[in-house]
């Protein structure tokens, strides 16, 4: 498919679209079109999985219009394998569902993958990444939750660090092509130690809309040098 590819690429960095100005959702687009961001990630919430809700099908149908750089669909939803088609349809390029949502995960990614979109699967931050290995080499990417879900805007929880590795190395065990994402609390402070960790996607809600230049803040995340990291 698509232009999502994910051979010799460095680091990532997917602006998250929950903390952006959703009266101004065509600018703010418009801002991550022109900045240098890779992704756009976007949080479909349904107050069932998680304690809040955000948006849906349209709004993300709308979004595409507008969007030139892939969207990156994380859902916080129960049943996700109802909805799976119906994403594809409005745009998604990357689809990640949680574990904790799946009674058959293999059933959800190979969907995913019929479906044409990258399958990503995320957990949360008490869920062991040791419960992937049986999956590791059917999948895109795995999107580490570093907030319990539900809300931006929330504090890094550092335990993330321990993850990134295991989960680094149990992807290297398996020989697999998996990708390492981390969602939630990410800022300018723990990005580098992040990437140092072994994390290839960056996702930041917060750090980018809340910032006085989110165009520059994007750039700042992007072009973090693993040679200055301590
Ligand atoms: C949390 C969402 C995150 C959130 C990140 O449930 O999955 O993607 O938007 O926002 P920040 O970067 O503000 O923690
Ligand atoms: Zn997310």
């Amino acid at each position: 498919m698509s232009y999502v590819t994910f051979t010799n690429m460095s680091h990532l960095i997917a602006p998250s679209i929950l903390a952006a100005d959703f009266s101004n959702l065509q600018s703010e687009v418009e801002m991550i079109n022109s900045s240098q961001a890779d992704w756009i990630h976007i949080d479909v919430m349904d107050g069932v999985f998680v304690p809040n809700i955000s948006f849906g099908l349209p709004v993300i149908k709308s979004f595409k219009k507008h969007a030139k750089k892939p969207l990156d669909v994380h859902l916080m939803i129960v049943e996700p394998d109802k909805y799976i088609k119906a994403f594809k349809d409005v745009g998604a390029d990357i689809l990640t569902v949680h574990y904790e949502a799946c009674d058959h995960l293999h059933r959800s990614i190979q969907a995913i993958k019929e479906n044409d979109m990258k399958a990503g699967v995320a957990i949360n931050p008490h869920t062991s990444v040791q419960l992937l290995k049986d999956v590791i080499k059917e999948i895109d990417l795995v999107c580490l939750m570093s907030v319990n879900p539900g809300f931006g805007g929330q504090t890094f929880i550092e335990n993330t660090y321990f993850k990134t590795r295991e989960l680094k190395d149990l992807i290297s065990s398996f020989n697999s092509n998996c990708k390492i994402e981390i969602d939630g609390g990410v800022n300018l402070d723990n990005a580098g130690p992040l990437i140092k960790a072994g994390a290839d996607i960056l996702v930041a809600g917060n750090t980018v809309f809340a910032a006085e230049d989110p165009t520059d803040t994007i750039s700042k995340l992007k072009a973090i040098n693993l040679d200055v990291v301590a």
